[in-house]
């Protein structure tokens, strides 16, 4: 006999009235089958219920990328992670990387692909809120001999949007050797991603963005080409708890339906994870394809009141993301006024992340079940208190008329 659900305080209210709205780029709000979840008591992680859960997940988790071929990885840790599965698999000392920035996570990446050793080249984007010209990133590639590229699908830090098909594409005619590494953590369950139509050998993700479940897992497919690629590396695995010879084992044995171990596995996240993949996976390709509309239409919807707010986005036409909207905040006003008083109107919005420019701008999440769930109203809700923050603040500053 199945033990009953536990009751979440207020989870059968569509809302989950008590909580500030969740407007920041990851984590975001999460369905209340995502949270009943969370709240089970916890299986064993070597069960046959949690392996058929844990099967499902690992199975879906492909389909959000496009991908038949792959092999996933689903880890406790945070998108971080991936990061460190590619330096400790894929990366052997002296090997040379080329790393495409859009902003604040291209560096992270570069940096921790370094610590493990690789060669890295930065190609910058030509300026902030532009992507990589794809001219650039051809000339960069010419005659060179990368062991990878990696791409930020979307960097959080300032929602620029990267054409991974048409870099892929290139990548694929010039330097065919290369493998492809995609940063999907702004992205995946949001944009279109083809793993295995575009040739790309690494997608890795998180938990707790457009996936819609919470942070804690990094999400990882590597294609057949990347797992050669690290069967065959000559230096030994760099590291312990990333390594794919100690988790390659595991996620083959859960994927074949049977339980292994290397590392307790989060057992209640894993089971709030698959209940979000379901969500984003339940009408098939074509219900992805829905979903990634809806995200496309409430950016829309709200860089339209930005614009009636004379707030401008940071990120160059075309290249805006689904899942986030940068945008500069007005003359006289900074972030931290903007963000506190959202705050206090019950929305919690991101400030920047960009040293440089940190106070000038803001950034609002808008990613998965806020998106899809309409009876929520959340959308509605983060664009009003956008347009009544502005506003009572340009007003607030607006001088006295003088009085004769
Ligand atoms: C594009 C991108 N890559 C990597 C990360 C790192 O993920 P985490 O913070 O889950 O470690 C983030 C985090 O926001 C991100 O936005």
């Amino acid at each position: 006999m199945s033990s009953p659900k536990p009751q979440i305080p207020n989870s059968k209210k569509r809302d989950q009235p008590g909580h500030k709205l969740l407007a920041i780029p990851g984590p975001v709000e999460v369905g209340n089958n995502v949270l009943e979840a969370l709240a089970q008591p916890p299986l064993s992680h070597v069960s046959p219920d949690f392996t058929r859960i844990f099967q499902q997940g690992l199975l879906l988790s492909k389909k959000v990328v496009g991908s038949a071929s792959g092999q996933p990885f689903i880890i406790a840790g945070s998108g971080t992670l991936g990061w460190d599965q590619v330096g400790a698999n894929l990366v052997e000392r002296g090997d040379r990387v080329l790393v495409l920035r859009t902003g604040y996570f291209g560096d992270g990446f570069s940096s921790c692909l370094t610590s493990y050793g690789a060669k890295v080249t930065t190609l910058k984007a030509p300026s902030l809120g532009e992507p990589v010209s794809l001219g650039d990133l051809e000339s960069a590639l010419l005659g060179q001999n990368f062991k990878l590229i990696t791409v930020t699908h979307v960097d959080t830090s300032t929602g620029v949007l990267s054409d991974i098909k048409s870099i892929a594409a290139v990548a694929r005619r010039v330097s065919p050797q290369t493998l492809i590494v995609l940063d999907a953590v702004c992205s995946a369950g949001c944009e279109d991603i083809k793993m295995d139509a575009w040739g790309i050998d690494v997608v890795l993700t998180a938990s707790q963005k457009a996936i819609g479940a919470l942070p804690g897992l990094s999400l990882l497919i590597a294609s057949p080409r990347a797992l050669e690629t690290y069967s065959t590396r000559t230096s030994p695995i760099q590291g312990y708890y990333a390594s794919w010879q100690k988790w390659l084992p595991i996620m083959e044995a859960y994927m074949a339906g049977k339980a292994a171990y290397f590392g307790t596995q989060p057992v209640n996240l894993v089971r709030a994870l698959t209940e979000a993949l379901q969500d984003i996976m339940k009408n098939g390709e074509e219900g992805l394809a829905l979903r990634i509309e809806a995200h496309r239409k409430a950016a829309r919807r709200l860089r339209a009141v930005a614009a009636q707010l004379g707030m401008k986005t940071l990120t160059s036409r075309g290249a805006e993301a689904a899942g986030l909207t940068a945008v500069w905040v007005p003359e006289g006003l900074t972030a931290t006024k903007i963000l506190q008083r959202a705050g206090a109107k019950g929305v919690v919005m991101a400030g920047g992340l960009l040293a440089e420019v940190k106070d000038r701008y803001i950034r609002i999440g808008h990613m998965g079940v806020s998106v899809v769930d309409e009876r929520r109203g959340d959308i509605e809700k983060i664009t009003d208190t956008l347009y009544a923050v502005v506003t009572e603040l340009l007003e607030e500053k607006r001088p006295e008329p003088a009085t004769s």
